[in-house]
């Protein structure tokens, strides 16, 4: 099986992008499965039902959250139906949305879970150590993928670990920086995070100037999605499912032709 997965998709110029690539990548790779991490989706902030139903008339299967889930009121007019979507199992409030759905890909079961890592985040209620026990308990599937949207490197690969061969793989999200520590940890596939879909002269997707003024003064400043060309991130791999293990992982970087500066 060929999975596909897309790091934080942020804004319009992530949108873009991701429609502009996923056409050569889908040629490229014959991914049987595409998920892509929307929380940035609509304007940096969360993501809207038009939104939603744009991504998955592109080909993504699944669309994962994070601590954004809920920053567009509109995801409170369709996340119920939203059959597509997980958001994070331990992140207030948990009244809204399901964490894990089963897809069946080829006839195979596959199971894909969201979590928030809980270091420098706020509304994590509880560990997503215990969260994934939990949810390990509940949910049976042949083959079980988990975005852990963490901060740190070192609770998205403590988690990998601590559960691989369990879950078959990892992908962390949300720092907006791809990682380059893609591999293989005992048949489970795992990149500590992504990266984004986003505008490349940015910071994290962010306007440069209103988040440099953010960090250099007092001035309180609106949220403002960089534009411009954008980077596309992500990462491919394949599974033998009889054995349940990767057996390919690529790391996916395609950075803008043309870029000032
Ligand atoms: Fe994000
Ligand atoms: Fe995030």
């Amino acid at each position: 099986m060929n999975v596909l997965f897309i790091g934080d998709i942020v804004g319009k110029a992530g949108r873009l992008c991701v429609k502009e690539h996923l056409p050569k990548l889908k040629q490229r790779y014959q991914p049987d499965l595409i998920i892509a991490n929307g929380e940035n989706a609509a304007h940096g902030k969360g993501i809207t039902k038009r939104i939603y139903q744009e991504l998955l008339d592109q080909g993504i299967d699944m669309i994962t959250m994070g601590n954004h889930t809920f920053s567009k009121n509109d995801i409170y007019s369709f996340i119920h139906e939203a059959d597509r979507m997980v958001r994070p199992a331990n992140m207030e409030p948990l009244d809204y949305g399901i964490s894990t759905r089963i897809l069946e890909v080829n006839g195979v079961q596959v199971a894909i879970s969201n979590l928030c890592g809980e270091i420098f985040m706020n509304h994590v209620v509880e560990s997503p150590f215990v969260s994934m026990e939990k949810i390990l308990n509940e949910v049976k599937a042949d083959l079980h993928f988990v975005d852990l949207h963490g901060e740190t490197t070192s609770e998205k690969v403590a988690f990998t670990y601590h559960f691989a061969k369990r879950v078959h793989a990892v992908v962390g999200t949300h720092t907006h920086i791809q990682t380059a520590d893609e591999r293989i940890v005992y048949g489970t596939a795992a990149i500590s995070d992504l990266g984004m879909c986003g505008a490349y002269t940015s910071v994290l997707g962010r306007d440069v100037d209103e988040v440099i003024t953010r960090f250099t003064s007092d001035v309180k400043t609106r949220y403002t999605v960089a534009e411009g060309a954008a980077i596309f991130c992500g990462l491919f791999v394949r599974f033998d499912e009889t054995t349940k293990r990767a057996t390919q992982v690529e790391r996916i970087q395609i950075r803008p032709e043309h870029i000032e500066e």
